[in-house]
C-alpha cells in the first residue's frame, strides 16, 4: 500500500483534456463497471460549488428530516463520491456496491468523463452552480488543505491556472455551460449557490419538488436549521473533521470556511478583478447563464 507521505501533492494527470486528481484519473476505467439503479440520484458540482451542503440537504430529505438519521455516518459515506480512489481506503464504486437503494450519489466529473449509462438511463441530477469568482478563491484554500492537490502556489498563480481549466476537473466554464445545455433534454435540477444562501427554503422546495417527495412544512423548516452553515460546520458528520489531518488539515484551513456570497472581495486585487472579468465575459458568450457574486 502507497503510503500516506506518497499521496500528497501528486501532479495532476490529464484525460480527455481534463486535469483530474491522480487516483481519480485511475478510478474511471474501473467506473466503467459501474451499475446504475432506477432510483439513483446524482448531485453534480464543480468543486465547491456547494456539494456538501446540497449533499446534507437531499440526506435529510430522504431521511424525511430526521438529524439523528443523518448522523449515522459523515457525508461522504452517506453520499458517496463516485470518482473517489484513494490507496488503503474504500472506493466510491466499492462503496455503492453495497449501498442500499434508493442511492446518493455525488460527482463533480465533467460530462466527457461521466459514466455514459448515467445519462442513457436518465438518472435525476441536481445541479448546483456557484460563481466562479468565489469558487475560485474557495478552491484555492481547498488545495492548501486538502494534500490530494498539486501545491497551489500564489493565489495569482492560481488564479490564472483557474481561468485556464489547468486545475482538477478542468475548466469551471466549461462545467457550468455543458451541464446547463444537458438540463434541456435530461432530467436536470439546475440550482445556484447564490440562490440557496438568499432563500433557502425556496431552493429545498424546488428539490422536494423534482425528487418526488414532500414534506411538512415544519419539517422543511427544520431542514433549512440544521443545514445552515453554522450548524453543518459544527456537526461532525458534515465539516469533514473526521478525516485524517494528513489527507485534510483543517489547520491550514477549514472545510467549512466562510460560506458566503461575495468572499473574493477579500481575496481579489482589482487588476486581478478586472482581468477575470474581461476573460469571463469571453468564456461565457452565448451562455443564457447569470452568476450573481454578491447578493
Ligand atoms: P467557502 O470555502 O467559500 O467557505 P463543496 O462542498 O462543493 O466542496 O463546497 C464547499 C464550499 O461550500 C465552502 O465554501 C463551504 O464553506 C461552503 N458550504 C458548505 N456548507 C455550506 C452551507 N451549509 N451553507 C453555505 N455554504 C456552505
Amino acid at each position: 500500500m502507497e503510503l500516506l507521505q506518497d499521496i500528497s501533492r501528486q501532479p495532476l494527470v490529464t484525460v480527455k483534456g481534463v486535469p483530474l486528481i491522480k487516483y481519480f484519473a485511475e478510478a474511471l476505467e474501473p467506473l466503467e463497471s459501474f451499475r446504475v439503479r432506477p432510483d439513483d440520484l446524482l448531485i453534480s458540482t464543480y468543486p465547491k460549488s456547494g456539494t456538501t451542503w446540497v449533499s446534507q440537504i437531499l440526506d435529510m430529505i430522504y431521511q424525511g428530516g430526521d438529524l439523528e438519521k443523518c448522523r449515522r455516518a459523515p457525508i461522504f459515506m452517506r453520499v458517496p463520491f463516485l470518482e473517489f480512489r484513494c490507496p488503503g481506503i474504500p472506493s466510491g464504486l466499492e462503496v455503492l456496491k453495497d449501498m442500499a437503494a434508493p442511492r446518493l450519489i455525488k460527482t463533480h466529473l465533467p460530462l466527457a468523463l461521466l459514466p455514459q449509462t448515467l445519462l442513457d438511463e436518465k438518472v435525476k441530477v441536481v445541479y448546483v452552480a456557484r460563481n466562479a469568482k468565489d469558487v475560485a478563491v474557495s478552491y484555492y484554500h481547498f488545495y492548501h488543505m486538502a494534500k490530494v492537490h498539486p501545491e497551489p502556489g500564489t493565489w495569482d498563480e492560481f488564479l490564472e491556472k483557474f481561468m485556464a481549466g489547468e486545475v482538477s476537473y478542468g475548466s469551471w466554464y466549461q462545467h457550468v455551460q455543458e451541464w446547463w445545455e444537458l438540463s434541456h433534454t435530461h432530467p436536470v435540477l439546475y440550482l445556484f449557490y447564490e440562490d440557496m444562501k438568499e432563500n433557502p427554503k425556496r431552493e429545498i422546495q424546488k428539490i422536494l419538488e423534482f425528487v418526488g417527495r414532500p414534506l411538512p412544512e415544519k419539517t422543511v423548516d427544520h431542514i433549512v436549521q440544521h443545514t445552515s452553515f453554522t450548524e453543518m460546520k459544527k456537526n461532525p458528520m458534515t465539516n469533514y473533521t473526521t478525516i485524517p489531518t494528513n489527507i485534510m488539515d483543517h489547520a491550514v484551513s477549514p472545510f467549512m470556511r466562510r460560506g458566503i456570497a461575495g468572499d473574493w472581495k477579500t481575496t481579489f486585487t482589482v487588476a486581478q478583478n478586472e482581468r477575470f472579468d474581461a476573460d469571463y465575459v469571453e468564456k461565457m458568450a452565448g451562455y443564457n447563464l447569470n452568476f450573481r457574486s454578491e447578493l
